[in-house]
């Protein structure tokens, strides 16, 4: 049985204050209702881990950071590696989210480094794909999204694809309130899995939980967690209210 997970990123929002406020809310909100359906992790800025961390200590909800160097350590002013998200006890971290690759410049070959990294020191990466509109348009998002997955992941060995996430957030879904549709997001994960199975074999990919991100809210998510080969989602902007996101966290 593969993991169901409910990862908000937070992305560059909220103070150190808001949020504290905002953690405290999702975690009231979680106990009070006992859910305990997925994996919650909160992928908050990095500034904040530390404190987060301990304010969920004893709750079972997680941590990720958004982002890791690709480099392990040296002159990189203002980047973080991996070891040292490793070094605070934050498990996971997002690896090639569109809003990396589109502003930030990440290529398939930085993002193989950044999984390498993260996964050398043991941290589970979250690794994101998904197709810009143009390419949905065109009806090659297919083979978009397979080169995403083969160019910076395929490289790895059995046992390190298994200590993977992957989460497919189709770009024209996100903060657009456009979502895909359960069709669409349950099509494109199968497509994922048989690309997984075709390379590592079918009980290596049965055990890969595939996410799915692009305007997951309360009312969609029931609906987009109960495709077969959708394992949870990567939640963006409504993660940023407690009511909304522990509301998705229930529907998984
Ligand atoms: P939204 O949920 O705001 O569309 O963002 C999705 C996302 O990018 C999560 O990583």
């Amino acid at each position: 049985m593969r993991q169901k997970i409910v990862a908000g990123n937070w992305k560059m929002n909220k103070t150190l204050e808001e949020a504290s406020m905002l953690t405290a809310e999702v975690m009231r909100l979680l106990a009070a209702e006992a859910i305990h359906t997925a994996e919650v992790v909160l992928c908050t800025p990095f500034l904040y881990l530390t404190n987060i961390k301990a304010q969920v200590a004893g709750s079972g909800i997680q941590l990720a950071a958004q982002n890791c160097s690709e480099h392990e350590w040296g002159a990189y002013t203002g980047e973080i590696s991996a070891a040292m998200v490793m070094s605070i006890g934050v498990p996971y971290v997002i690896v090639g989210h569109s809003e990396r690759r589109q502003y930030f410049g990440e290529t398939h070959k930085i993002l193989a480094a950044k999984v390498d990294q993260a996964l050398a020191h043991g941290l589970t990466p979250i690794f994101c794909c998904g197709e810009p509109l143009e390419i949905r348009e065109a009806g090659t998002h297919e083979q978009l999204v397979k080169s995403q997955v083969v160019e910076s992941l395929f490289h790895l060995s059995p046992e390190a694809i298994q200590k993977t996430v992957i989460a497919y957030e189709p770009v024209w879904a996100i903060g657009t309130g456009k979502t895909a549709t359960s069709q669409q997001a349950q099509d494109m994960h199968a497509v994922i899995r048989a690309h997984l199975a075709a390379k590592y074999g079918q009980p290596a990919a049965e055990e890969i939980s595939i996410l799915y991100g692009g305007s997951v809210k309360a009312d969609n998510a029931k609906e987009l967690f109960a495709c077969p080969d959708v394992d949870g989602g990567l939640v963006g902007g409504a993660s940023l209210k407690s009511r909304e996101f522990v509301e998705i966290v229930k529907a998984c």
